[in-house]
């Protein structure tokens, strides 16, 4: 199999960590049926693929055999960006337009049980793609071989990609930027996935602005005296996960 290195991303905090293992129990909980979910937002770097690679990882950290599948076609960047891979790699177009098989996309990575499919090159038609039967199939096999199938997608308030991934997904996960995105955009997005019949499992409030006024943070910022972590970390940006349904 093919392999590669995953990057570690320096602006996991610990706060952020701590929410991102919230997230995976929430995630869990959501019972046996949910096993290939989607993560999209309202508009581009809300913070989709951390969050969504993160998820993986600490899945797959927790002895679930987990797949992650870059399907924001549109924007590969996640083979640049997370990996050390210096060359062009094969990768979701190039299988679903038939030019490469089923084991020359799937890459192993330094975590054993985490595996991934890269974006690819910039396809002139992501939604035919998306929406053929070959994607299906994909997940369908995909489904046999693992715990959890993590897509990430593009954003749904922009182009229309996500609601055609979702009609094969078990349920989405919407991340939203703290402060940025209206309640009545995030509902339009919400209301768009449950039009394709996708239950949307839960919604991610990401860099939400740390404040110095609760008493978690109060804690947190004594901590900090103490060693450089949590709420006084100099990355003021966190992640909540909120209203995880079943
Ligand atoms: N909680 C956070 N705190 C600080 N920075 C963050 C957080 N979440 C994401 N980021 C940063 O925001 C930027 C955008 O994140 P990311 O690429 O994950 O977003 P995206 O939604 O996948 O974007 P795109 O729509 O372009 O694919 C990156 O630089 C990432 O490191
Ligand atoms: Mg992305």
């Amino acid at each position: 199999m093919n392999k590669t290195v995953l990057k570690e991303n320096e602006k996991i905090n610990y706060s952020i960590k701590e929410a991102l293992k919230t997230l995976r129990t929430n995630f869990m909980f959501c019972g046996p049926d949910i096993k290939t979910v989607l993560v999209t937002s309202c508009i581009n770097s809300e913070g989709k693929s951390t969050i969504s690679m993160e998820l993986a990882k600490s899945l797959a950290i927790s002895e679930k055999k987990v797949l992650f599948i870059d399907a924001d076609l549109r924007k590969s960047v996640m083979a640049s960006k997370c990996t050390e891979n210096s060359k062009k790699v094969v990768g979701l177009t190039e299988y679903l337009s038939g030019q490469a098989n089923y084991d020359d996309v799937l890459y192993a990575t330094q975590y054993e049980n985490l595996s991934l499919i890269f974006a690819g090159a910039v396809p002139p038609n992501p939604v035919e793609l998306l929406g053929s039967s070959k994607f299906k199939e994909l997940i369908e096999k995909a489904r046999n071989e693992y715990d959890y199938i993590i897509v990430d997608a593009a954003p749904l308030g922009m182009v229309i990609d996500a609601s055609v991934i979702s009609t094969v997904c078990d349920g989405s996960i919407i991340v939203i930027t703290a402060n940025e995105i209206s309640y009545k955009f995030a509902n339009e997005v919400k209301d768009q996935l449950e039009k394709s019949g996708c239950k949307v499992i839960g919604a991610v409030l990401n860099k939400v602005p740390t404040r110095s006024t609760s008493y978690y943070s109060k804690y947190y910022k004594k901590r900090s005296k103490y060693g450089d972590y949590g709420y006084g970390h100099q990355d003021k940006k966190s992640t909540r996960n909120k209203k995880f349904a079943k």
